[in-house]
């Protein structure tokens, strides 16, 4: 605890929600006392000599003198291994069964006494000692992990082992990923902790870790790219290092990754090949991604502390007025009565349904936040405590429910690795649409416990269903919202089964992506701030999460009117565009920043419109492909070292290049540009790649350039019939940006197939030149009028 905490946690104790919070906190670490096994004596092991092998499909066993070790090849590349009996299931992130060992990858020897299995994109090397090297076909090594370590309890009694394993990658290798980092997107050395956390009141770059954990990394390097994700949910940390090329003829020192986990599987999938490609084996281990309904991927607006509904009218009204798009409106938990999940406050929202009509007919749907911890004594509470046999809420050690201190007050924790539990929970969010709800928001699901010292969340000792396997928080804790993402979903889906639930969680772990998206969390409202929520956006999309976005202005605090619009035109080229703050913060209205402020985000805002028809398309590439929308500038072209250490720009897409301004009182910036042909797209002007150039980012504007040859789907200014390719009259046109001279174009989209799970149907576009003509071509060669060209 710093000092700055001490002092909170001591005023803490002059009000109820502090004593209780620092009751709770007592209670937890008793029960942790009592219900956590004391681990003793701890012998460490390492493998040994390999002593025989057993064939299987898509490779085999290995068996050391103190250890076993599975290694399959799946079909489609993914590579798998686990020691000790650990297999791809069960797991959390794997989506179903898994894939299938790919049966033509065998078990061979290898040089010095070890042995491989070789298949079409990779060959995964095991040497005698234990150590496993996965190379790509040429023989490079892109990863070499070490013979593990193992720390196990002398008495086998107090638990399973803790271990640590160490991997090597090549020294020019940048890391990624790891969850949502601040720090980020590019992940530079340091510790980093794999637990799901609160920072509690807003977090800039040097927080860590956050709300949303995982062990999956994205290494990329000149040799290849590749992901690897050690499949545990416990508490650990990553210890990264970047290589050093060695100067001269000196020796490179690799990059390194340690691992230390407190428990669990030691199991590793590794996926290698172009970073789509990668992306794209994770998307499929872990799952599609879902599809954000249409009007998700239009501007929303929040806030904590609205007071009542008749203030939410005169904000949508207020928008109205205006002219400015809004597409929902999120309603915090001041509009519960008393804090507790699925109630309202009748006095302050009397007709929520009423009020849900109106604002239907104007456009603009409402969300909900939802809190997982039940207040005790609660309706929710005691229907609850009727689950199955033994309720559904999380148990000490003892078998007494465990509880926290959470907005509501003392609150119960329902246990979502419970299947019979989600069911129930899922079953709650009828109640939400029938007030009108369109979307739901999870929030406070590390979970939390408010406290003013420890960790604020439950017991470790705390204990989890876990599928019907038993185990405590120590394992719970990270797939606690995932589950509970899960648990939405399906109950979404069951209430209302053609229709795609919105769903967005602040925290998560591997695989959320099939329930839903995230955001950034209470980002602190400063310039670092705006930066740290751009590399949780990118993380996370390496991470397989596709849909996520920072609380636009930031959460706490009263942005300055440069600040604000600066997050605006960054916010405008992510998936989630919402802005919102805390109940103590100032407004985020765009309006609410004088009026030069006003008319910039009248701009911003407009072309997030005009833009909706691409972000679908891109919605639905990711669901098919795994390609994040917004993606490192390095995403086609891996090798190019100096894209690798981009860090403030992004491709949105395959079509555009956005370069957002992070600094105060910047108005030009230098952006980098992979290889080929560039527009500016506020002046026309062509910029050849690679290179970086320097160009004006005045107050209202914000760099965006796009790709030549690329096709983008826009809304239209003419609606209807005559609104362009295909005349679909749903408002859809084209925007050509025309390939260089002599070079063809081209390009997919995906329009909005309507609420419903329908996959959509790719269109796609060839641009090209005839005489002094750039011309868009559909599949059938047929050619596309009233599209709209640009660049020439
Ligand atoms: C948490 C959320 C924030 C929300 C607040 C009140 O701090 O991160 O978005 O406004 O709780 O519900």
């Amino acid at each position: 605890m710093n000092g700055r905490d001490l002092v909170r946690a001591v005023k803490d104790i002059g009000t109820a929600r502090g004593r209780r919070a620092w009751l709770s906190a007592w209670r937890h670490r008793r029960a942790d006392a009592v219900g956590l096994p004391r681990r003793g004596a701890e012998r460490a092991r390492v493998p040994g000599l390999l002593t025989g092998t057993q064939p299987l499909p898509g490779g085999g066993v290995l068996r050391f003198a103190r250890a076993e070790l599975v290694v399959r090849v799946m079909a489609g590349g993914a590579v798998f291994w686990g020691w000790d009996g650990a297999g791809p299931l069960p797991s959390y992130a794997v989506a179903g069964s898994g894939p299938e060992p790919d049966p033509r990858a065998v078990l061979e020897p290898d040089t010095e006494g070890g042995w491989r299995v070789v298949s079409e994109r990779v060959t995964v090397a095991v040497s005698r000692n234990g150590a496993v090297e996965v190379r790509t076909p040429g023989g490079t090594v892109l990863r070499r992990e070490s013979p593990p370590r193992w720390w196990e309890p002398v008495d086998p009694r107090m638990g399973g082992a803790r271990w640590a394993v160490r991997s090597e990658v090549p020294a020019d290798a940048r890391f990624f990923g790891l969850g949502g980092r601040a720090a980020g997107p590019r992940l530079r050395d340091g510790a980093y902790r794999l637990w799901n956390t609160d920072p509690k009141g807003g977090f800039g770059p040097g927080d860590d870790p956050l709300y949303l954990t995982m062990p999956v990394q994205l290494v990329v390097a000149d040799a290849g790219t590749h992901l690897a994700f050690h499949d545990n949910s416990w508490d650990g940390r990553v210890l990264l290092r970047e290589g050093e090329e060695g100067a001269g003829s000196g020796p490179d020192r690799p990059g390194a990754s340690e691992m230390r986990m407190e428990g669990g599987p030691l199991r590793c999938w590794v996926l290698v090949g172009t970073p789509a490609r990668v992306l794209q084996g994770w998307s499929g281990l872990t799952g599609a991604a879902a599809v954000p309904p249409e009007w998700a991927l239009g501007y929303q607006h929040a806030r904590w502390g609205f007071g009542s509904a008749d203030e939410v009218r005169r904000v949508v009204a207020a928008y109205a007025a205006r002219g400015f798009p809004l597409s929902a409106v999120h309603l915090d938990i001041d509009h519960y009565d008393g804090h507790r999940a699925f109630t309202v406050d009748e006095e302050k929202f009397p007709d929520l349904p009423l009020l849900a009509g109106e604002l239907g007919e104007a456009g603009v749907r409402l969300v909900s936040i939802v809190d997982p911890a039940v207040k005790v004594g609660d309706a929710v509470h005691v229907s609850g405590r009727a689950v199955g046999a033994g309720g559904a809420f999380v148990r000490d050690a003892a078998g007494r429910e465990v509880r926290g201190e959470v907005w509501p007050g003392e609150c119960a924790y329902p246990d979502f690795t419970d299947p019979q539990v989600r069911e129930w929970w899922g079953g709650l969010y009828g109640e939400r649409l029938a007030q009108g709800f369109a979307g739901f928001w999870h929030d406070m699901n590390e979970p939390v416990s408010f406290k003013p010292f420890g960790d604020a969340t439950l017991p470790r000792s705390a204990r989890h269903a876990l599928e019907g396997a038993g185990g405590d928080h120590r394992e719970g804790h990270n797939v606690y919202a995932l589950t509970m993402a899960r648990a939405g979903w399906e109950g979404l889906v069951r209430l209302r089964p053609d229709e795609r639930p919105f769903l967005f969680s602040r925290s998560g772990w591997a695989g959320m992506q099939r329930y839903g998206g995230s955001w950034s969390g209470d980002v602190e409202t400063s310039w670092e701030g705006l930066r740290a929520s751009l590399a949780l956006v990118l993380g996370l999309g390496l991470c397989g999460v596709p849909y996520s976005g920072p609380d636009v202005g930031g959460f706490n605090g009263s942005p300055s009117p440069e600040l604000y619009v600066r997050w605006l035109q960054l916010g405008a080229y992510l998936p989630l565009f919402r802005t919102h703050s805390a109940i103590w913060a100032g407004r985020r209205e765009p309006w609410e920043f004088g009026p030069e402020a006003e008319e910039q985000a009248r701009a911003v805002l407009a072309e997030r419109e005009r833009l909706r028809p691409y972000f679908v398309t891109l919605a639905h590439l990711a669901r098919r492909t795994g390609a994040p929308y917004v993606r490192p500038l390095w995403w086609g072209a891996p090798e190019e070292r100096g894209l690798r250490d981009c860090e403030d720009a992004f491709l949105l897409g395959d079509a555009l290049l956005v370069a957002p301004v992070l600094e105060c009182g910047a108005d030009r910036r230098a952006v980098r540009l992979p290889r080929g042909r560039w527009y500016d797209t506020a002046t026309g002007a062509a910029h050849e790649g690679p290179g970086q150039i320097l160009l004006d980012a005045p107050r209202g504007r914000i760099p965006v350039l796009a790709r030549a040859g690329s096709v983008l789907a826009v809304r239209g200014g003419r609606a209807g019939a005559d609104a362009g390719a295909g005349g679909c009259g749903d408002g859809v046109e084209l925007e050509v940006w025309a390939p260089a001279r002599g070079r063809t174009g081209g390009g997919v989209v995906i329009r909005d197939p309507g609420p419903g799970f329908e996959a959509g149907v790719v269109e796609r576009y060839t641009v090209r030149w005839v005489g002094d003509a750039v011309v868009v071509e559909d599949e059938a060669g047929e050619v596309v009028r009233g599209v709209r060209v640009r660049g020439v």
